[in-house]
């Protein structure tokens, strides 16, 4: 684990079980302020029959959404073991594949997918939108024809935010689980319009969430 950044260390026997409970229900409606019903929705909106995710951690949203009728495999990758195994075996009723990858490098995937989920992943990853924003390049080189990319991410930079919000980031920073004080909705909105023809792009409280099609 020594070459995986604290972003993606985190991710254990003990964290993984809270994840859901801690950051799912609590961080995400209360702190970030968009319900978790709305990210949900995206996914059911977006997953198609060859489905990417990178960064998965517990599997939350692939084992809650809608899986569209073609749904036929689903590809899960993430830069800390765990996270794999653990969200493939809550997902053991569908075909899934694991991968180990880092999202900064070109996937280590094979073939082209109708849509890659980028869930909760750029506020995690080390570094300024400018440093992050290759994920968008390597999600490219495999999405197939028509393909969507999709995710979100939060962006606190410039944006006000309340008590909980400001201590989770401030904590949450401080040990490296996330690194998105640098981060503003304005620029992850500019990286993603650079690079797709095709975009839905919204901020609801500091979650900037996207859908991007047609790559440039
Ligand atoms: C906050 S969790 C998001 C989990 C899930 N997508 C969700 O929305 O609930 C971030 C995940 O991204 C992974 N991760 C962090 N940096 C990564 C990188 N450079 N490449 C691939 N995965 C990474 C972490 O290991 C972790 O599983």
């Amino acid at each position: 684990m020594a070459n995986i950044h604290s972003g993606a260390r985190y991710y254990g026997a003990i964290t993984l079980p809270l994840y859901d409970a801690a950051v799912l229900n609590v961080a995400v409606p209360y702190a970030w302020g968009i319900s978790l019903r709305e990210e949900l929705a995206l996914y059911d909106h977006c997953m198609g029959a060859r489905h990417l995710d990178v960064g998965v951690a517990t599997g939350y949203f692939l084992d809650n959404a809608l899986y569209p009728a073609e749904q036929k495999e689903i590809t899960l990758m993430d830069l800390n073991p765990n996270a794999t195994a653990y969200a493939a075996k809550r997902l053991s009723r569908v075909n899934v594949t694991e991968i180990v990858g880092d999202a900064l490098e070109p996937f280590p995937v094979e073939g082209q997918f109708d849509s890659v989920g980028l869930f909760h992943l750029l506020h995690c990853m080390p570094g300024a939108i400018s440093d992050k924003e290759v994920v968008f390049d390597n999600t490219i080189a495999c999405l197939a024809p028509g393909g969507v990319c999709f995710g979100a991410s939060v962006t606190p930079l410039g944006l006000k935010q309340n008590m909980l919000a400001k201590l989770i980031l401030r904590g949450s920073n401080a040990k490296g689980a996330l690194n998105n004080l640098r981060d503003s909705h304005q620029d992850l909105r500019a990286a993603i319009e650079r690079r797709f023809k095709t975009t839905k792009i919204e901020l609801r409280g500091l979650m900037t969430t996207w859908q991007a099609r047609d790559p440039i």
